[in-house]
């Protein structure tokens, strides 16, 4: 088996409800997978299966070959985990819960030393060092967070929002680390942001209620928007009932779209029938007519559109028990 991670019809039922609902799927060496859904979606419960804190009601999970339910310990040596909201002994300091997570992850002596010091260095935390962790600010406690995650150097890393709350800077901090570490590792990390799949990620989930709608690379999920293949003029305002009037008449044209952009400029979006390239139909009509366009663009799909999509679709269609 070469996943780092491979789970297979994972649920979890609190009760009646059922918060994960027959999950499966597998992650290698050097992906880094996104989950992505709505609040109550099912993330967090799923992470904390993968990490031994939640038993499944069904399901099997095998991390680096080991299976979770029956060697739990074993399983968790290979795992590094930052659970939601990133919890932290308030009254230590960095020094002194970096000191003590080496000793539960069984660091010794001058190993344990340099390890410590290489983590400070990467995650920046040599400013707080021996400031209690309470008083820490937002960004800083998270550096902590993902310290402890990372201190033992695990081969697979669970981050449950890990930049959720952060500024910019920091958020751009979390992720440049978490592709600096993505080469030998098997990552999983949670987030809202949908930018952020394409930044860190090359393997993206969409789950809502309990379920997987949607697994494959980003470009993949992007492919499913139904801005994928459409094109945009952009185009002078007074033009732009002729513009949009002349494409919906074309027959490669599905359906368009046209909202303003600033003070006198128009976007017309074309959406293509099915099986139809729309470059050179809309180029054509731009240049037949000798429009002053702007900008012709190829629309390359967006995520937001395929989440929306995805995942409303779900609560239209209920919960499925
Ligand atoms: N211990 C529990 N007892 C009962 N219900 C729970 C428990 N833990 C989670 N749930 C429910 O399971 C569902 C999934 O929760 P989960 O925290 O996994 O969602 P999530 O996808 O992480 O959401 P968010 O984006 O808000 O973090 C929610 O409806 C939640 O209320
Ligand atoms: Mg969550």
């Amino acid at each position: 088996m070469t996943a780092m991670i491979d789970v297979q019809g994972l649920r979890k039922e609190f009760g009646h409800f059922t918060a994960v609902n027959d999950i499966s799927f597998s992650v290698e060496p050097g992906q880094v997978l996104g989950f992505l859904g709505p609040n109550g979606a099912g993330k967090s419960t799923t992470m904390k299966m993968l990490t031994g804190f939640l038993t499944p009601t069904a399901g099997r999970i095998h991390i680096c070959g080991i299976d979770v339910a029956a060697k739990p310990v074993q399983a968790k040596k290979k795992i590094g985990y930052l659970p939601e909201g990133a919890p932290l002994y308030a009254e230590m300091t960095p020094a002194s819960f970096l000191s003590f997570i080496g000793d539960v992850r069984g660091l010794k002596g001058a190993d344990k030393k340099k390890r410590i010091e290489q983590i400070v260095e990467q995650v920046q935390l040599q400013d707080v060092w021996k400031q209690p962790i309470e008083t820490l600010s937002k960004g800083y406690k998270r550096r902590v967070g993902l310290a402890q995650a990372i201190l033992h150097d695990p081969e697979v890393l669970v981050l449950d929002e890990p930049t959720d709350g952060l500024d910019p800077n920091q958020k751009f901090e979390v992720r440049q680390l978490v592709q600096q570490m993505a080469s030998d590792k098997a990552i999983i990390i949670s987030t809202h942001i949908l930018e952020e799949v394409d930044a860190v990620c090359n393997q993206a989930m969409i789950i809502a209620r309990g379920r997987i709608l949607a697994n494959g690379t980003p470009k993949e999920l992007l492919a499913l928007s139904q801005f994928s293949g459409a094109y945009s003029i952009l185009i002078t305002s007074s033009l732009q009932s002729t513009v949009s009037a002349s494409l919906q008449a074309l027959p490669e044209v599905a359906s368009i779209e046209a909202a303003p952009e600033g003070d006198e400029l128009f976007r017309t979006t074309a959406f293509p029938a099915p099986d139809v390239k729309l470059h050179e139909v809309v180029s054509g009509l731009v240049h037949a007519h000798g429009w002053p366009a702007l900008e012709i663009r190829r629309e390359s799909g967006r995520l937001d559109d395929v989440f929306r999509q995805l995942t409303t679709e779900v609560g239209q269609g209920g919960a499925h028990a």
